[in-house]
């Protein structure tokens, strides 16, 4: 975050309160129903979480025991057994809502598709006996690559309808990204497309899909199951690769939700840390399925006649808990769009909101940031009376955008929920409770009922108000991840041990700064570790090096972030080539395009810096503090006693 922005976020006073219009009807009304579940939460997290298990879940076994901790290992709903496709969809089919929109789909070329409920349990069911046809046997994992059409959607159902464990890849990740996760999580089944619509273009699937499995690269894959999208020329390998509707149109309708115990897992997803490869998050059935429920719910306000619209990628898990699992489970109506602001059409989503009438509306502050940019006229030419209710998420998000969010796109009249949360966490952490709470440009108010968070030093005590400390969670939540899939000493380590346990308590340890004001409010600073935030995507410096050090021309890298004004980071790489190769800016564009290969276009640095040295301390740590003041081109300040080489500095600067 720029000085600017923390100092503006520090002189931040406006509260802005819900009308009591929208009080009058909302989940949670006042801030007196907020912190009366919080206190019950806080005093009887077990009976909390219970009473709603009980209320909000089809289950088709109660379990035993609420809550099992182990530290840092917990099961939740022990012996429980449900389905969370059951409770997105067979559960609705016998009221109302049977033949009420599930899914609104809006395809980028303006094709649309509306799926009521009973539809996409047909759909659903009959993809799910594919996938045992396909000899997918509950446990088994399978892989999604899939670019935003319902089939994603549905895939991500039919797995969790006979039990096995979907892991789905974000479709911007390139072919070396796809096949690092695919091995990590020994997928039998790959669900893909042939393409998807972004930006004007067609972004092929299945060629990076055959590259990634090439040469039995993966060989826990057997099948690869595409949906044609696009319908542009492909290859299609006999005997491994079926087309969707192929098998779709054979097969049965008819196909009972596996019971699944309340511990088993649901989903892997990837997500980056500082160190090492991307992890793969375990969630699993009960808890998960009851944390995104009751934060959608709460958080969203969700009524009958809402149109939810959440704009991420089912690809990461604002996708999974709230564009999928967390309205099915409710019973409302998700609106999913497959593109984004473009040439042809820079106000396709005001457009959408028109001609749905979307009610809430939850996006990126950088998508906020580039719409201020592209101009309040395009927002203004369309009818936006219908939005009721905005959300951000991603990334902290800057009063200026803030303010333009609240009376451009909201009138003046929408609450706005600034949500705080993790791959890791399932669900929402840290909201605002749009009926109930005031809020504050910038901030994410307060914790949700039973989440127990804190701002605390390295020694796991409480800092004073205002003084800047990591965030962490003091009791275990339904929707936690379990585990780092096959690493759980990972687990471990990371989570939990960063703030070393005292007397047998664990602090979860988000990787967060932020502090608490004087009225309990949380401002969220940003990662305190090594991990970028690019768009509000994750991602780790180590992740970018090793990329970059697999190219032959580089001995050497250091990535780091630069502020920018819409992506709220770029890329900055700093490079040591290898003996006789002269920096160019051929190379540079090289490099640039060696990285998109690796990972996938999220991960390209903007600018490449060749150099001879890089800041290193006497232990051979690269000083990256010193890197990102050079990026950012501001003074290198603070503490310089520990850089081995001084000259370095100079040199980096340019004046060496
Ligand atoms: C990191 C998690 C789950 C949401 C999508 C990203 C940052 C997320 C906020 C927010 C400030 C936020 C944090 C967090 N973040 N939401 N409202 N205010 N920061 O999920 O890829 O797991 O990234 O995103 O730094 O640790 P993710």
């Amino acid at each position: 975050m720029s000085q600017s922005t923390i100092e503006s976020i520090l002189q931040e006073e406006r509260l802005f309160s819900p009308s009591t219009e929208f009080s009058q009807t909302a989940h949670i009304k006042s801030l007196e129903d907020y912190q009366r579940l919080y206190q019950q939460a806080k005093a009887d997290p077990e009976k909390f979480w219970a009473e709603l298990a009980e209320q909000e879940l089809h289950w088709f076994q109660k379990w035993d025991t609420v809550l099992d901790w182990q530290p840092p290992f917990g099961k939740w709903f022990v012996n429980g057994k449900l389905n969370i496709s059951y409770n997105c969809l067979d559960r609705h089919l016998t009221t109302w809502r049977k033949n009420k929109a599930a899914i609104i789909w809006e395809g980028e070329p303006g094709d649309s598709r509306t799926i009521t409920y009973a539809q996409l349990h047909r759909e659903v069911c009959q993809f799910a006996n594919v996938l045992k046809q396909l000899g997918v046997k509950k446990g088994d994992r399978v892989g999604v690559y899939m670019p935003m059409v319902p089939e994603a959607a549905i895939a991500m159902l039919a797995c969790a309808r006979i039990g096995a464990p979907h892991s789905v890849i974000f479709g911007g990740f390139s072919a070396e990204a796809l096949r690092d996760r695919l091995i990590d999580a020994e997928a039998k089944v790959v669900i893909t497309a042939d393409g998807g619509w972004r930006k004007d273009a067609i972004v092929p699937l299945k060629p990076q899909i055959d590259k990634a499995l090439a040469n039995g690269a993966v060989p826990s894959v057997q099948n690869v199951v595409v949906v044609k999208r696009t319908a542009q020329d492909i290859h299609m390998e006999p005997g491994r690769d079926n087309w969707w509707h192929d098998l779709q149109q054979q097969a049965s309708p008819d196909c009972p939700a596996e019971p699944m115990d309340s511990e088993d897992m649901l989903f892997i997803l990837y997500t980056s840390g500082s160190t090492g490869k991307p992890k793969g998050v375990v969630h699993t059935t009960g808890g998960y399925n009851l944390y995104s429920h009751i934060t959608t719910k709460w958080i969203f306000d969700l009524q009958d006649t809402d149109v939810y619209w959440c704009t991420a990628d089912v690809g990461w898990i604002t996708g999974h808990s709230y564009i999928v699992y967390g309205p099915l489970s409710n019973g409302a109506t998700t609106l999913m769009y497959e593109g984004a602001p473009r040439k042809s059409n820079p106000g396709c989503f005001w457009d959408v909101v028109e001609k749905y009438g979307v009610t809430i509306f939850y996006t990126a502050p950088t998508a906020i940031r580039a719409f201020i940019k592209m101009g309040d006229h395009l927002p203004k030419a369309r009818n936006l009376s219908s939005l009721r209710l905005l959300g951000s998420v991603g990334e902290p998000i800057n009063p200026e955008a803030w303010m333009w969010y609240h009376k451009v796109i909201g009138g003046e009249r929408c609450p706005i929920v600034d949500t705080w949360w993790q791959t890791e966490t399932g669900g929402v952490m840290i909201t605002p409770l749009p009926g109930a709470t005031q809020t504050k440009p910038g901030s994410a108010t307060f914790p949700f009922p039973g989440i127990i968070a804190d701002v605390v030093n390295l020694d796991g005590d409480t800092v004073g108000e205002n003084e800047g400390g990591y965030l962490v969670v003091r009791h275990p939540w339904p929707g936690m991840l379990r585990t780092v899939y096959g690493n759980p000493e990972r687990f471990r380590t990371t989570y939990w041990e960063h703030i070393p346990p005292k007397d047998g308590k664990y602090l979860y340890f988000a990787g967060d700064g932020a502090r608490k004001d004087n009225d309990g409010y949380f401002w969220i600073m940003g990662r305190v570790d090594d991990v970028l935030n690019i768009s509000g995507h994750r991602l780790g410096t180590m992740e970018v090096e090793s990329a970059l050090v697999s190219h032959p021309a580089v001995a050497e890298a250091a990535v780091v972030g630069k502020p920018d004004e819409i992506k709220g980071e770029e890329i900055v790489a700093f490079i040591i080539l290898e003996g006789n190769c002269q920096p160019s800016e051929e190379l540079s564009k090289e490099l640039k395009k060696h990285v998109t290969q690796e990972i996938g276009a999220i991960a390209r640095p903007s600018e490449i810096r060749f150099s001879d040295a890089l800041p290193k301390t006497r232990s051979g740590k690269i000083m990256r503090r010193i890197l990102r003041s050079l990026a950012a081109g501001e003074e290198v300040s603070g503490d310089t006693s520990t850089l081995e080489d001084k000259s370095v500095l100079d040199k980096l600067r340019g004046e060496g």
